[in-house]
């Protein structure tokens, strides 16, 4: 018996596999099944703390030059073992790996597409502090080997055509906050039963707020249209939006874009004149565009800043894209900051800090 409540399992076999459509009986909700199983292992993982004797470096980087610590490698690890049995992938991308990730022949292949990052904000774990897993699920397009091995061109699909996405919350409660395209929802973990039960449905991100979160030590790097946002959320009331911001950083996206599912806000990490290509710095397979999903099936947007983030079409596995996400009309809002820049029209905001002779030019154009 269920008390009434509704656990993972119940959810989607209601969701998915009793509704008609592309998705019903394909073995979706089994794949979810399986991540929700990795997320339960990591969160055990992580309850240890330092007593699992998986804290530190482990003396390597990863595919962007960043040092992966054994909590990376090890929860890399569990996502692979609980996901590549079960007949359902055709493979697997992950931050912690340079290329695809195939499927081994032992095991049977499947329809979908599984792009993840096993430990979102890992540098949060020597504090103590909230860390997150968060993954995207495409259904393979039927071109090509059907039950061959999937290549890196089968991931190169825009965000508005995942299956599902979803991320988890390791924090005093683990959650897991997932959608299928039908809104989104929370499950908490009931930790001492292992289920995972919906305590949060049909989440929706308030339209208005009065939250931003962004790194302001880069600010010198940030395009006006950003410097211009930020700065009139700085000057509160008694500038021209008139009211009071509050601003807040988690260093972990997913503890970023839950906040602002539970109570609202905007999250930017945006264009970033630091790397020579000036792109953001979030990863647009397996960070941005499954949170992009989820909050835009809870009403938010999410946009680069000029375009919806769920157009973007991927050039590569480990792409970065700049992201700004959140409460709708404050995403308008930056969006619209964005198109006066662009098209010089933005000269009331212009002043000798902000202006094209700005101190803060950007380093690369300086
Ligand atoms: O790599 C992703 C990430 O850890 C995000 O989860 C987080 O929002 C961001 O990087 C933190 O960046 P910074 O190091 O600039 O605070």
């Amino acid at each position: 018996m269920l008390d009434g409540r509704t656990t993972l399992s119940k959810f989607l076999i209601d969701t998915l596999d009793r509704r008609p459509g592309p998705d019903a009986a394909s073995g979706l909700s089994a794949l979810l099944i399986d991540v929700a199983a990795s997320i339960k292992t990591i969160a055990a993982a992580l309850t240890r703390g330092a007593l699992g004797g998986q804290h530190g470096s482990a003396q390597s980087v990863n595919t962007h030059g960043e040092e992966q610590k054994k909590l990376d490698l090890v929860t890399n690890e569990i996502f692979l073992q609980h996901c590549e049995w079960d007949g359902l992938l055709a493979g697997m991308v992950s931050e912690e790996m340079d290329e695809v990730y195939a499927i081994p022949e032992t095991y049977p292949r499947g329809d979908y597409l599984l792009a993840f990052d096993p430990l979102d904000g890992s540098s949060n774990i020597d504090i103590n502090g909230v860390v997150g897993s968060i993954f995207s699920v495409l259904r393979r397009d039927g071109e090509g080997d059907a039950r061959g091995a999937a290549d890196a061109a089968a991931f190169m699909r825009p965000g508005r055509e995942q299956v599902a996405s979803g991320y988890a919350i390791y924090g005093p409660s683990t959650m897991l906050v997932l959608s299928v395209g039908n809104g989104t929802h929370g499950f908490t973990l009931e930790r001492d039963v292992g289920n995972f039960v919906l305590t949060h449905s049909d989440i929706r991100i308030p339209e208005d707020s009065c939250e931003f979160a962004i790194n302001a030590s880069n600010e010198r790097f940030w395009e006006p249209p950003v410097r211009r946002y930020v700065q009139e959320c700085k000057d509160g009331r008694t500038g021209c939006r008139a009211q009071d911001f509050n601003m807040r950083w988690i260093a972990s996206m997913v503890a970023e874009v839950h906040r602002i599912l539970m109570r609202g806000g905007v999250f930017m990490y945006p264009r970033d004149f630091r790397t020579p290509a000036m792109e953001g710095r979030l990863r647009l397979l397996y960070e941005a565009s499954p949170m992009s999903f989820l909050v835009e099936q809870a009403g938010g947007l999410s946009i680069t800043g000029r375009e919806r983030l769920l157009d973007v079409q991927p050039g590569a596995l480990h792409q970065r894209v700049p992201v700004i996400l959140g409460s709708r009309h404050e995403v308008e809002r930056i969006q619209r900051y964005h198109g006066e820049y662009d098209r010089g029209e933005d000269k009331p905001f212009t002043s000798p800090l902000f202006n094209e002779r700005s101190l803060f030019l950007p380093e690369t154009e300086a």
